[in-house]
């Protein structure tokens, strides 16, 4: 056999070895319930995208219809902006393209505040993504102009960012400010200035060492001194109770510890992180349904609301943290995160086509003590679904039919 010949029958055979480990690996994907979401997203979207426009972001839908709308403080203002780039990832359609690109550009002059500690969720999810896409630049610099802003906020007796700018707080810091890092965090990686990396990183570290309790849930406020950086109270002011497990709290959490190891291979997150998981995936309060109670520790379970936006988020979280652990973990992450899934992707959850506000969820919680958006649809929950159903997806080789447009 001459040589050549020998080489090419080796490559033949390592092509059709190639072949069936893949066919092996590759799940038989394309099921009822994602094709089923998928026509209801593209749906609602479209819909939504046509009927609001960027200075009338849709925020949130009662069942009786009342709209909220975001304005450019608010917020939640990125995500539908946020939501239209995922929708457009997933479905391929260029009409979300043009759409996300609309929205996106509108929201401009949100990078120039410096009142909120939210501008990582406002200009991130929007900005952010429109970059990851499409690598125009001048997202970029949407993006760094709000990381000079966001760590403008940052007091180094503290060692955090300061949150919010109104209430009796004299330094509050929230647990959903995790989810800020992640600007800050691709600022540097993007730029190289080290400003962004070390604000990020001692935020993360005074968060881990005051907000955290035993278990490891989440205090929501803790409250600091700025003389001294002493903890002046800790507090769950969206929560049932100073002492409860706000849901979205824990979300936030799992979401950002995970996120942040992702940026810095730091095993000291991804620690934080699976012990956070380990909460929310051993609580003997966590529904057969696998989408929270609105709190953990409301004394009304199970009479009361649940809450979709924290499952959103903890199924991005678990499928985000099933890449960085051992496989027999990695498969309860995985399965936990489709199980969120499918319950929210089914009639239970998914909001009326045509209807609520053409939000793709219903049934989330945004402030109960505040009696607040309790039980609605929620942009931010729709968001973290679009995202959890894009990583699922891309996890288990699922094929995108071709929009044709
Ligand atoms: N970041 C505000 C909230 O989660 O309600």
């Amino acid at each position: 056999m001459s040589k050549i010949f020998r080489k090419f029958l080796i490559k033949q055979f390592v092509l059709v070895i190639f072949v069936i480990l893949t066919s092996c690996v590759r799940p038989a994907t394309n099921e009822a319930w994602i094709e089923k979401t998928l026509e209801h997203i593209t749906s609602q979207l479209r819909k939504a995208a046509l009927h609001y426009s960027p200075e009338k972001i849709p925020r949130s839908c009662d069942h009786s219809d009342n709209m909220v709308y975001a304005d450019l403080e608010d917020w939640t203002v990125g995500f539908f902006p946020g939501s239209l780039w995922y929708a457009y990832e997933i479905t391929r359609d260029s009409f979300f393209l043009s759409q996300a690109n609309r929205f996106t550009r509108e929201l401009g002059p949100v990078s120039e505040i410096n009142s909120t500690h939210d501008l990582g969720f406002m200009v991130f999810c929007s900005f952010g993504n429109g970059y990851r896409i499409t690598g125009n630049p001048s997202f970029a610099e949407k993006i760094i102009e709000a990381s000079d802003n966001l760590a403008s906020r940052f007091n180094p007796k503290v060692g955090a960012i300061r949150s919010w700018d109104w209430g009796n707080w004299e330094f509050p810091v929230i647990i959903d400010n995790m989810m800020n890092l992640e600007m800050l965090l691709w600022a540097y990686d993007y730029s190289g200035t080290e400003l962004y990396r070390e604000v990020a990183i001692q935020h993360a570290n005074t968060t881990l060492k005051n907000h955290f309790r035993d278990d490891f849930s989440t205090y929501h406020v803790v409250d600091f001194d700025t003389i001294h950086g002493d903890v002046n109270i800790k507090q769950t002011h969206q929560g049932y109770s100073n002492e409860s497990s706000w849901a979205r709290g824990q979300a936030w959490a799992l979401y950002a510890c995970t996120m942040i190891y992702k940026y810095t291979s730091d095993a000291t997150y991804l620690k934080c992180a699976k012990e956070i998981g380990a909460y929310i995936l051993t609580h003997e309060r966590m529904p057969e349904d696998f989408i929270p109670y609105w709190d953990f520790d409301d004394p009304k379970i199970p009479y009361t609301y649940r809450d979709a936006s924290s499952a959103s988020v903890m199924a991005c979280a678990f499928l985000s943290l099933s890449h960085y652990v051992s496989s027999g973990l990695s498969k309860q992450y995985l399965k936990m995160a489709e199980n969120i899934l499918r319950s929210l992707c089914s009639e239970q959850y998914l909001s009326k086509t045509g209807g609520n506000g053409y939000f793709i969820l219903q049934h989330s919680v945004g402030n109960f003590p505040g009696n607040s958006e309790v039980d609605v649809s929620i942009n931010y929950a729709d968001y973290y679904f679009l995202e959890a159903l894009k990583e699922y997806m891309e996890i288990s080789n699922y094929a995108v039919q071709d929009a044709g447009n």
